[in-house]
């Protein structure tokens, strides 16, 4: 069922980065047939697939070169890239275009009864996070002596829990946060999503058909300006 010829783009299949994806493929005159669950969704009038993966799975699927773009948030893309860069993993890509969704920040926050002074008064402190290669860059920049916990879910009840005293997770509304009881503290990194494409070479067909869906990229974010 896979086609090489065709343009492989890998978005989120739910999620924060689904919905602007997919309303930006339909701005730019991709048609698609979409039935629910469905893993690959084929363009009814360009030689598009869609491959509907968890954005956790994206960064990996390009750097791999499986796929040839993806949309993806920024911070998951540079944690998988500390990730293989750490392992001698192949971590290549390119960066097309940031767009203005998938917003968030990527924060530490404490329990309310947590006696913060600053960031040093993590020193010595359990850190949850499903981003542990972010985290711990931001250790390491800002000299703290505190281990980071990984958890791919339910960051926000680890201090709860017992598992960590502090969490570092995604924010947007900040809702999560206060239904936990929890404080935002530091925020380490701030995130969008971008659209990137694989690394080498790309056959010319696709390559015209890639350059003739960002220009209309350009034209959807400039007339939203
Ligand atoms: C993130 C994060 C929080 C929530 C924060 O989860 O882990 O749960 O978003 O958003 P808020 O500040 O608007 O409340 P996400 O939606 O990415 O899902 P996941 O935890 O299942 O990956
Ligand atoms: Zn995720
Ligand atoms: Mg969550």
């Amino acid at each position: 069922m896979t086609d090489n010829s065709r343009l492989r783009i890998a978005i989120q299949k739910s999620g924060r980065l689904c919905e602007g994806s997919m309303d930006l493929l339909k701005a730019i005159g991709v048609k698609l047939s979409i039935r629910d669950r469905l893993l690959i969704a084929h363009a009814t009038n360009l030689p598009i697939d869609l491959l509907r993966v968890r954005d956790d799975d994206i960064p990996g699927l390009v750097m791999d070169g499986v796929v040839d773009l993806g949309f993806i948030g920024e911070n998951e893309l540079e944690e998988k890239m500390l990730e293989r860069q750490a392992l001698g993993k192949q971590h290549q890509f390119q960066t097309l275009e940031r767009m203005e969704f998938g917003g968030c920040r990527l924060s530490i926050a404490v329990p309310n009864e947590f006696d913060y002074q600053g960031a040093q008064s993590l020193a010595g402190k359990k850190v949850a996070t499903t981003y542990p290669y972010l985290l711990e860059r931001y250790f390491k920049e800002q000299n703290i002596n505190a281990k980071a916990v990984m958890l791919n879910g339910s960051v926000e009840v680890a201090p709860r829990a017992g598992l960590a005293d502090a969490i570092c997770d995604l924010v947007s509304t900040g809702a999560t946060l206060e239904a936990n009881g929890l404080e935002e503290k530091e925020v380490i990194f701030r995130s969008k999503a971008v659209l990137i494409q694989r690394a080498g070479d790309m056959p010319d067909a696709k390559q015209k058909l890639i350059d003739k869906l960002l220009t209309r990229i350009n034209g959807v974010m400039q007339a939203k300006e």
